[in-house]
Order: structure tokens, then C-alpha cells, then sequence
């Protein structure tokens, strides 16, 4: 495949990354997954605001191709011959002596790739997946999408040597997003539920999206931590992400949401976001 690596299109095993490189020694760096459907991006505005918030929160400097970012995600893709699938976008403060506080006097390292990949058509999506709760051990700076993911990897591990696909964190307020995803439940009476924006959490230009579509129509919508203890009564539960789009949750712990079949809110929801990305 064919990378974009500071300033240059080159082939996947000809990029060179210095081993001094800051995102290497110190995981300082941060990133953003957006995603392509028949060649066109899905709110990829919103990925890049997110980056440059991500960077000036980390006290990175912006990487001197970030205003043409979107030119380069669109040609990317087309050097790779994918229409519908993901580019991945990390930039890290770039090379310097390992040395904890020193300032690379050199450029930030931009890498971006891109892969195929058919959201639509993921089980996950289509069928539904099973989860496991764990307590949110992370940082309590979730709201930047940093590369040290540690903890979201061992989680998702844990989760399949378990059995189930995926892991939800909570912590004393109650859920705070999957490890890879926001949560949403909808409650007895049909409203959507998800936690509100804080340090705990990231902002989901997912999430935001469906909050949107939601709210144009319709939907009663409530801002506030999810209990765990809701979680068995809850009428249905999703996920969003980029990757996972509006993926359905069937059981949580073993425990069945409604009969552990896809509710008609969370139908409509996918439908509509489908309709959205097209
Ligand atoms: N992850 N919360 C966490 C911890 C995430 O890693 C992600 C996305 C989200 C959802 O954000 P968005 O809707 O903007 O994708 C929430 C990406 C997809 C990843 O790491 O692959």
C-alpha cells in the first residue's frame, strides 16, 4: 500500500520513521479515523477540528501540511484504489533526543494510510455484538485522542479471550464510552440516552452526528451518565464510531438488552446515518 509520510506518497515498506521519533519513544502523539463510502468522506471536517484540538491540547505543533489535509486524505485513497473504507491520520510532536521535555526543533511526523473496508456489511453492524463492562482505568484526559492506546488494546483482548467483542468502561457517574466507541441506550419510553461531554470521555464526531439526525427527527434526547444497573432494563443499546458506524449491543455481561434482538429505534438510526453518509 501507499502511505503519506511527511510531505511524500510512498510505498508502505519504503517509509522510514526515526527511532527517535517522540510517538515511538514516549507515545506522544495523536490521531483520527475517518471514514470513505463510494469515495466520499463522512464528516471529515469534523475529524480534522478534532485533530487540531487534540494537538494544541498535547502542545504539538500543527504539521506544515494541515491545511491541505483533506486534498491529501482524498488522493490518498485514490493511490490506493479504495472507495469505501478508512484513512488513518496520526501526527506526533516529531524527532529529539530521548529526553522527556525537550522540543523537537523539527517538523511534527504526519502519517496517514488508508485501508478498505466495508462498514456496512460488518456482522457487528449488521447483527449486533456482545460486550463486557470493565472500570475506566484510563487517563482522565479522554477527551484527546492520543496514541496511547494500551488501554483500550488490553481491553479489547480481554473482551475476546472472553468470548464477547468489545469492552464498555464505566467509572463512579456511570458509563463513559466504549473502547473504541460512545454508548448510547434508549430507555423504557423511547429516549435516546448518552453520557455528556467531559474530560471523561471523547466527543464522538460519531455521536454528534447521531444526536443531530436524532433531533431533526425527532427523537427526545437526554444528556446523562447511563447507570450500570439501567443497563438491564434498557429497550436497546448501540455503539457509534467511525468503524462501527451505529453498531447494535445484545448482551452486556452476559445480560440480554430487551430479547438480545435489534431494536426499531437503533433500525432507524442506522438507516438514517446510512442515508446520511451517501
Ligand atoms: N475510535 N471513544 C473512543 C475511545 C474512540 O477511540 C472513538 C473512535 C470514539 C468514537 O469517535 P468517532 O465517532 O469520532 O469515531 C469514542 C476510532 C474509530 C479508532 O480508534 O479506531
Amino acid at each position: 500500500s501507499i502511505v503519506f509520510l511527511n510531505g511524500v506518497y510512498v510505498l508502505a515498506e519504503e517509509a522510514r520513521i526515526s527511532p527517535f521519533d517522540r510517538g515511538f519513544t514516549f507515545g506522544e502523539g495523536v490521531y483520527e479515523v475517518c471514514i470513505a463510502v463510494n469515495g466520499k468522506f463522512v464528516d471529515a471536517p469534523a475529524h480534522l477540528a478534532r485533530l487540531d484540538r487534540s494537538l494544541a491540547a498535547c502542545g504539538i505543533a500543527p504539521p506544515p501540511e494541515r491545511a491541505d489535509l483533506d486534498s491529501i486524505m482524498k488522493e490518498l485513497l485514490g493511490k490506493n484504489d479504495v472507495t469505501t473504507g478508512l484513512v488513518y491520520l496520526q501526527v506526533t510532536s516529531g524527532v529529539s533526543p530521548r529526553n522527556f521535555t525537550i522540543r523537537p526543533d523539527g517538523r511534527s511526523t504526519l502519517l496517514m494510510l488508508a485501508q478498505a473496508s466495508d462498514f456496512e456489511q460488518a456482522s457487528a453492524f449488521r447483527e449486533g455484538i456482545h460486550v463486557q463492562l470493565r472500570e475506566d482505568i484510563r487517563w482522565l484526559h479522554r477527551d484527546i485522542k492520543t496514541t496511547m492506546l494500551m488501554p483500550q488494546v488490553m481491553a479489547k483482548r480481554d473482551a475476546l479471550a472472553n468470548d464477547v467483542s468489545d469492552t464498555l468502561f464505566y467509572d463512579e457517574q456511570g458509563i463513559t464510552e466504549g473502547a473504541s466507541s460512545n454508548v448510547f441506550l434508549v430507555d423504557a419510553y423511547g429516549t435516546l440516552v448518552t453520557r455528556p461531554l467531559s474530560n471523561r470521555l471523547l466527543a464522538g464526531c460519531t455521536r454528534e452526528r447521531i444526536l443531530d439526525l436524532a433531533r431533526g427527527a425527532g427523537f427526545s434526547i437526554e444528556e446523562r451518565p447511563i447507570q450500570r444497573a439501567e443497563l438491564a432494563t434498557a429497550a436497546e443499546c448501540f455503539v457509534t464510531s467511525a468503524t462501527y458506524l451505529i453498531t447494535p449491543v445484545l448482551t452486556i455481561d452476559g445480560v440480554s438488552i430487551a430479547n438480545g434482538q435489534i431494536g426499531p429505534i437503533t433500525r432507524t438510526l442506522q438507516r438514517l446515518y446510512c442515508n446520511y453518509m451517501v
